[in-house]
Parts: structure tokens; sequence; C-alpha cells
């Protein structure tokens, strides 16, 4: 056991450092800098997300005894500790994350599991990296790939972390919070057209110019630092839209966030490495937040089925599964409100 100074949930973390040959191996994870920075931040309140589409991510993917797993976005371990126990004896799991705090999390979750010893390995990366990080790990063939999009609500309710408009915090909104540019950099560096074309493109906002007019006129005075600062903006930009259920700074958050992490890049590269990780037979499922990634979802899936004689000169390499994408009922959206935008499509890898 490694001694670290510092509170309990420091102290917390460097116990689950692997250092003394752990049951579960923990290899890639926390690794250097991702583990500084864990140690470095004040303590947190309990991990909280509930997974979506649980019940429907399991029919989709059907893991059987045995199934070796990939959860490119573990999060706080939800998911994958559904999926890992319905695959013993036997089952493997790899779980990626951006997030160091996310890994955790389901670190904590999965050995709480009492799951057997080295069923599952936590890696702190990017899903544009798929197939690098899974076969660094030995998963060349996999039965089923997960992708449950966007952030957890932990990291939204987490004014630290900048993703929420209705708490004051850092205007940051990196997943992965141990480098590259924050959203207060591109808020207070990028040109008016820039930031307009951002906030139309990714948050389909259509007072984009207005919005970026104004920040460009604040920023004379002074950077824009928080969230409540670029939230006000935003209200007095396009004020406070008569019918319109979501606050009217959604949309430039939304348009933020997709271009701090490359939201979109990442799941246009992930995609296609999930589908060559796949044994025939095996099973891919995609849940989304938004219509900018459910489109490429569905326009991927439809492209490597060879839907409506797409143009792709080589055979399908997938079957979809859920002609429509599979919605939350009203009985989860009443419990967990979150799960009113998701859309979940599963596709199956062909022989
Ligand atoms: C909706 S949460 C997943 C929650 C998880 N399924 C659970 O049950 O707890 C999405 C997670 O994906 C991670 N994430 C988003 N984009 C990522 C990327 N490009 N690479 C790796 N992780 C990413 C986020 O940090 C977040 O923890």
């Amino acid at each position: 056991m490694v001694l670290v100074r510092g509170n309990s949930w420091q102290l917390a973390l460097a116990s689950r450092l692997p250092v003394e040959g752990p049951a579960h191996t923990c290899a890639s994870w926390p690794a250097g800098h991702a583990v500084r920075w864990a140690l470095d931040q004040p303590e947190p309140a309990a991990f909280h997300h509930v997974p979506v589409l649980l019940e429907a991510v399991l029919e989709g993917l059907r893991p059987a005894p045995g199934a070796t797993l990939i959860d490119a976005t573990v999060g706080g371990g939800g998911h994958a500790l559904a999926l890992l126990r319905a695959a013993q004896p036997g089952g493997r799991l790899l779980g990626i994350d951006a997030d160091p705090a996310a890994l955790a999390a389901a670190h904590a979750r999965l050995t709480a599991a009492g799951l057997p010893p080295g069923s599952f390995v936590l890696h702190h990366g990017r899903f544009a990296d798929l197939r690098a990080i899974a076969t660094a790990h030995g998963f060349d063939t996999v039965d089923a790939v997960l992708l449950d999009l966007g952030v957890s609500s932990h990291q939204l309710d987490t004014p630290q972390r900048g993703f929420s408009f209705s708490a004051e915090g850092p205007l940051d909104m990196r997943l992965n919070p141990t480098g590259g540019p924050t959203a207060a950099d591109l808020v207070n560096r990028l040109g008016e057209h820039e930031l307009a074309d951002l906030i139309y493109r990714y948050g389909e906002e259509r007072a984009s110019r207005r919005i970026a007019r104004l920040i460009v006129e604040r920023r004379r005075q002074a950077p824009i630092t928080t969230t409540a600062d670029l939230a006000n903006l935003v209200l007095r930009a396009v004020g406070r839209g008569g019918r319109e259920r979501i606050h009217p700074a959604t949309r430039t958050f939304q348009a933020l966030r997709i271009a701090v992490n490359r939201e979109l890049e990442q799941l246009e590269a992930a995609l296609p490495q999930a589908v060559e990780l796949l044994r025939p037979g095996g099973r891919m499922a995609v849940i989304s937040f938004h219509s900018l990634e459910d489109r490429i979802v569905k326009q991927f899936f439809r492209a490597e089925s060879g839907y409506g004689g797409s143009a792709n000169e080589r055979p399908p390499r997938l079957t979809i599964i859920t002609r429509k994408p599979i919605e939350a009922g009203a009985t989860e959206v009443a419990a967990n409100p979150r799960a009113r935008s998701a859309r979940l499509r599963v596709a199956e890898r062909c022989a």
C-alpha cells in the first residue's frame, strides 16, 4: 500500500492503486498524470449515475457466459457491472474512459461487486484509440462493444467540471481534465465567425451569430471564465424564449462541450474500429443523446449494412438489429429524466 498525504478520498484512491498485485488487473489505470490529477482533487460527492436503457442494452448485446466485452465509456461502471455479471462464469471486460474520476468510480464499483479476479481491466484513454487500447490488453476479438456517449450525471452535476449552466464553476468542460484546451480557451480565443459557426454547427443554435457577437464584445472588457458568465451572456443574447422548455444556454453549452472534446470526430473514429474488433455474430450498441450523434450512428450502421444499395464497395459487415432506435419508456424517464433523450442502436457483425 502506498501512503499518500491527503483527505479520505485521496487515501481511498491511493489504496486502489495497483501496487500490491491487486485482485483485478488494472495495468494501465490510473497512470501518470491522470493519477496526479485525481489525487489533487477535493473530495467529491459520491459518484452518481444511473445507467440508461440497461435492460435494452443487455437484451441487445446478449452477453453469454465466457463473453469478452468492451465498455468504451465505462463511466461509473453501471452498464459494465451488469454486462460482466451476465457474462459469468468466465466473462472478461475492458472498460475505457477519458475521465480519471469515472475510472476511480468504476474501479470501486466493480471491485466491490466481488467479481472473479482478473475479470476486468480499466484503461484511461479515448475511444478514438479503441483498437490500439483493446489489442494492448489482449481484447483482439470481442463479443460485444458498448458506447454510451456524452457525459455522466456525475460530471454534469460537479460544478468544478464546468459542464452545467445551472451551477457556477470554471468554464472547463473537458472529459479528461488532465490536458487540452478548455471551453474558456475556445470562448476567449476563437474569432467571432469561428465561434458563431461552432455554436451553430454543434448546438444547432439559430441565434449563434448574436451570441458570438456578444461574447466577443464582453471579452474585450474581461475574459469569460465561469459557466455563469457564459449562461448570462447567452440569456442576454437570446432572451427567455417564449415556449421553449429548455434553458436558452443549453445549445451553446452542448456546442462547446462537443468542440472541446471533439466528440463527433471521436465517434466517427471509434465506430469502424468497434466493427473490426467484433467476432462474427458479435454485437455493438451505441447510446446517443442528441441528433448529431444519432445521425452519425444511423448513417454508419446503414452504410455498413448495405442499406438501400449503399455505395460501399465491400460486402456488408453489419446487420442492423434495431430498425428504429430504442427509447426509454415513461417509467424510466420519470425515475431518470436524463434517459429522456437517449437513443439506443444495436448492430451485429456479419460472418
Ligand atoms: C454517459 S457516461 C457512461 C456511463 C456508464 N455507462 C455507466 O453506466 O456508468 C459517458 C462516459 O463516457 C466518457 N467518454 C465520453 N467520450 C469519451 C471518449 N471519447 N473516450 C473515452 N471516454 C469518453 C465520459 O467521460 C463518461 O464517463
